[in-house]
Order: C-alpha cells, then structure tokens, then sequence
C-alpha cells in the first residue's frame, strides 16, 4: 500500500484518532456547559473493533504514531484495551495521549505497560482555584499528582498545553517557569481558537502567542531549530531549566507546510484539517476486515483534495469546530 499524501508533497505519518466526544471538564474554551450528548451519538462512538480497523489501515499506509484524542480518551472504559489494539499494529512506534489528567493517578502505570509512549496534559492554571474557574472541576492538585505518577510510571518527558488567555494566564509565564525549572515537562502555550460557539470568549481573551515569545527570548530562551517532523509548536530551551516552552500559534501563516497529521472523529469521519472541513464518512468501511482496501482507497483519494493551508489570512473565519468534537 503506498504512503499517504497529498498534491503538496507533504506525507502524513500522524492519525488523531479521537476515540470519545464525552468530557468529564469544563474548560470555558471548549464545553463550556459541559458535554451534552447529541441525539443517540454518545452510543455510537467507534467500537474497539472499528478502532482495530481503522488503525490497520493507516498502518499499512505508513502511519508511525497514534494519538487517542476526544473529548476525553480514559472516559472509555475499555481504554487500555484501546491503547493494546493500537499496539498490536508493529509499525506504529508511538502512541499518544491528549488528557485533561483526571485519570492519571489512577491509570497511568497500566496505560504505559499497554503501550502508550507519549503523554500530553491540559493545564491551563498552577493555581488551584483558578485551574477550578476555568475548568469547572476542583482537581488542581489530582492532576498535579497524576503528572508525578507519570514519572513514576517510566516517561522521562511530560508535554503539557496551557491555552493562552489574555488576563487570564498571559502574565503567569514566571509562574510556569518556576514550576518547569526542575521538571523534564514541555509547556506548550496554545493560543486559543475561535471555535463554532466560543466567539465572545475569543473576542475577549485572545491574545498572540508573541507575548510569551518576547519574554522568553529576553530572559536567554533559545528557539531550537525545528525539524519538519516536530509537531506544531516552537520550541524554547534554557540552560538553567531542565524543561522546555513551546508556542502553538495556529494562526501563523506558514503553519501548514509542515502539516504530517490527519484526524478521525470519534463516530469516524476523516478530517483533512482542522479548520472547516466537513469530514468524510469511513464507518460504512469499518464493519468488517474485508474492507481495508476500499477503505485505504477512500481515504488516499480525499487526500487529492486536502487544501495546502488552512487560508485564514484569505478569507476563510478561522473558525473550527469545537475541539471536543474533532480531538484538538
Ligand atoms: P505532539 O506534537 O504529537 O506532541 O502533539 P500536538 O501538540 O499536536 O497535540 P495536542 O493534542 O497536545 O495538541 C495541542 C494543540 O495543538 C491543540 O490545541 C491542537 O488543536 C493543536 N493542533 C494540533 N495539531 C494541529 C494542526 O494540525 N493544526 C492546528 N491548527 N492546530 C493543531
Ligand atoms: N483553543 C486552543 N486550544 C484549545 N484546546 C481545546 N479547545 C481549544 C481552543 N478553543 C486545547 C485543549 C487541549 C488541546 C487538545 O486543545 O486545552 O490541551
Ligand atoms: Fe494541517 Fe489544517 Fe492544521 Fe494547517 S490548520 S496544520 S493544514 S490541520
């Protein structure tokens, strides 16, 4: 099967399979009313077999890692035997998760002997009742003790996303410097994007991703160079720090071209991006073994018609769907 991608050259090596719409936060920036189900939908998020299916298939076409996104991925409770069939797939090196930490105490250990590499945690405030406001749950210090438990666990790296808000968070960069100085943790701030229903809270709270960057080259960070595998984010290093900041900044105009990933839905649609794409249904392809070459097929021809940018400096609003419904 030949490798997936697209009429710009770029090869696309990366699945975002987000495995849940369901979400136990409330992060104002994202479900904000907390999550509701639609209709019958919260029943029929892809099965733990179509999950098998749909990984297969991108394994054959060159796929290397995996992150399980949502919603909130450990809200399945066959989570672990997801992360197990996403092993069983020999090519893929890595498999990764985006969570909100609720569960990491708890799992985290049974998680890494499951196979699961790479961890990335949403923290948006060091402080305990701000973290609370901004998430609608009061567990600061449950998801403090989760990111040690996953040291503990064997991960020598931790990456954590803090969503950039203006006067919410953007003058705590000291703060978060002080808590990575003697931590191997990789703080990314993510400016925050318009979703569907979030305009107002954009309106408000946006604030570029260039504020942090300032700071940080004033203080002695220095920008590592960056290779077109790295993931979206700028990354900065310090000699007195053991961790690192990265800058997420969607809105830049030459984000796209190194653009190596693609997203599944968790009722399986494929996205081509994450700003205004419908998505292309693959669940009639997931019912049964026979289809992977059907569904391999459908998949690399929607790539002929994946955009070389995202287009927000030409007319397109910038605005995606709420990330809980297209894992982030
Ligand atoms: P790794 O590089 O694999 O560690 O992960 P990541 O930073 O891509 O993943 P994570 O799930 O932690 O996402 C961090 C933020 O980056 C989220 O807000 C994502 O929506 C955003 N993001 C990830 N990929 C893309 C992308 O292709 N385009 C845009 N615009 N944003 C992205
Ligand atoms: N803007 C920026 N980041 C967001 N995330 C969710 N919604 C938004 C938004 N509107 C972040 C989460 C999580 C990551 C996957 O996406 O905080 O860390
Ligand atoms: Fe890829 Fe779209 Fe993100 Fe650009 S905005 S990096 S094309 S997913």
């Amino acid at each position: 099967m030949p490798q997936f991608t697209d009429n710009f050259a770029r090869r696309f090596y990366y699945l975002r399979l987000s495995i849940t719409d369901v979400c136990n936060f409330r992060c104002n920036y994202c479900l904000p009313d907390g999550y509701k189900p639609q209709g019958a939908q919260n029943k029929s998020f892809l099965s733990l077999d179509e999950i098998r299916r749909v990984t297969r298939a991108f394994a054959a076409a060159g796929t290397e890692k995996v992150r399980l996104t949502g919603g909130e991925p450990s809200m399945r409770r066959d989570f672990t035997e997801i992360i197990a069939a996403v092993r069983d797939n020999p090519s893929i090196r890595q498999i990764a998760l985006t969570t909100n930490g609720y569960r990491l105490q708890r799992d985290i250990a049974q998680w890494r002997a499951a196979g699961l590499t790479a961890l990335n945690v949403s923290v948006d405030s060091l402080d305990a009742r701000q973290f609370h406001a901004i998430t609608g749950q009061d567990k600061f210090h449950e998801v403090m003790r989760g990111i040690d438990a996953a040291f503990d666990a064997g991960f020598s790296k931790v990456k954590v996303n803090t969503v950039l808000m203006r006067d919410v968070n953007h003058h705590s960069l000291t703060t978060f410097l002080e808590w990575v100085r003697t931590r191997p943790i990789q703080l990314r701030f993510i400016e925050l994007m318009e979703t569907g229903d979030g305009g107002s809270l954009f309106r408000k709270h946006h604030i570029s991703g260039q504020v942090i960057r300032d700071q940080l080259l004033q203080q002695g960070w220095v920008q590592q160079l960056r290779a077109r595998s790295d993931g979206p984010a700028q990354v900065f290093c310090h000699a007195d720090y053991q961790g690192e900041i990265g800058l997420i900044m969607p809105y830049e105009k030459d984000f796209c071209a190194s653009c190596n990933r693609l997203r599944v839905s968790a009722t399986g649609n494929l996205h081509l991006c994450l700003f205004g794409d419908g998505g292309v249904p693959l669940r009639d392809l997931l019912a049964d073994d026979s289809q992977q070459t059907e569904l391999q097929a459908r998949i690399a021809g929607s790539l002929t018609t994946k955009k070389e940018t995202h287009f927000l400096h030409q007319g397109n609003t910038g605005i995606t769907q709420n990330l809980s419904f297209i894992g982030g």
